[in-house]
């Protein structure tokens, strides 16, 4: 399985972090890493993690300026991408196939393909401009993923709302996993009135 993760400059990098370090303990599973310009900046300032820490967990780390890399062409197959996390900017640039960095252009490519393409968008509240993106984006097949925190598993920590998005997102990549807690239904029976 190939995989390419793109870092961009929205808050959140811990969910890329713990998606990365899921990836490589998976067998048999190589990740390309973009990390954009924007989020080099949100990593020094939201993230423990430098981000040569962050790279260290990928396979392969290619420069958001290099339009010339492997994943920049449809030709280099991959089994998809996530954007985790997706600032409105680059949301903006993949919903328009504005590719000027390579973590657009490779998204952008991910979806010509008919490749799985989640993104995982941050920002509250959302206007009109950027729920018009997210319905753009996911009229062209990708996948809209935000981070939202589910309370129904009582998380008892940040780490817990962590991986239990990053559980979501290996689903949705079909990827075996325990960190998403299965809701299994109430013990007892609860009757709807
Ligand atoms: C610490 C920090 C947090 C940010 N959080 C967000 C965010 O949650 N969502 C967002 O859309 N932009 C956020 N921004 C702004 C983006 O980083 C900025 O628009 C940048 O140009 C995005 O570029 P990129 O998409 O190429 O990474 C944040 C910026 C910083 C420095």
């Amino acid at each position: 399985m190939r995989l390419i993760v793109g870092i961009s400059g929205a808050s959140g990098i811990a969910y890329a972090i713990r998606l990365l370090q899921s990836l490589r303990a998976i067998e048999g599973c190589e990740t390309h890493l973009v990390i954009s310009k924007g989020a080099k900046l949100a990593i020094r300032l939201e993230s423990r993690e430098s981000i040569g820490d962050i790279e260290a967990l990928a396979d392969e780390v290619h420069s958001d300026r290099n339009l010339a890399a492997s994943i920049a062409s449809g030709s280099f197959r991959t089994d998809g991408m996530v954007v985790v996390p997706c600032s409105m900017k680059t949301l903006s640039a993949i919903a328009n196939s504005y590719g000027a960095n390579l973590l657009v252009r490779a998204a952008d490519v991910t979806l010509k393909e008919g490749r799985r393409l989640i993104l995982v968008p941050r920002e509250t509240p959302l206007h009109a401009g950027h729920l018009r993106l997210m319905h753009e984006a996911a009229l062209m097949g990708a996948i809209i993923a935000p981070p939202v925190p589910a309370f129904y598993s009582d998380p008892q920590s940040v780490q817990d709302i962590v991986d239990d998005m990053v559980g979501r997102l290996l689903d949705l990549l079909g990827i075996d996993n325990e960190l998403a807690r299965r809701w299994q239904g109430p013990e007892s029976g609860i009757d709807h009135d």
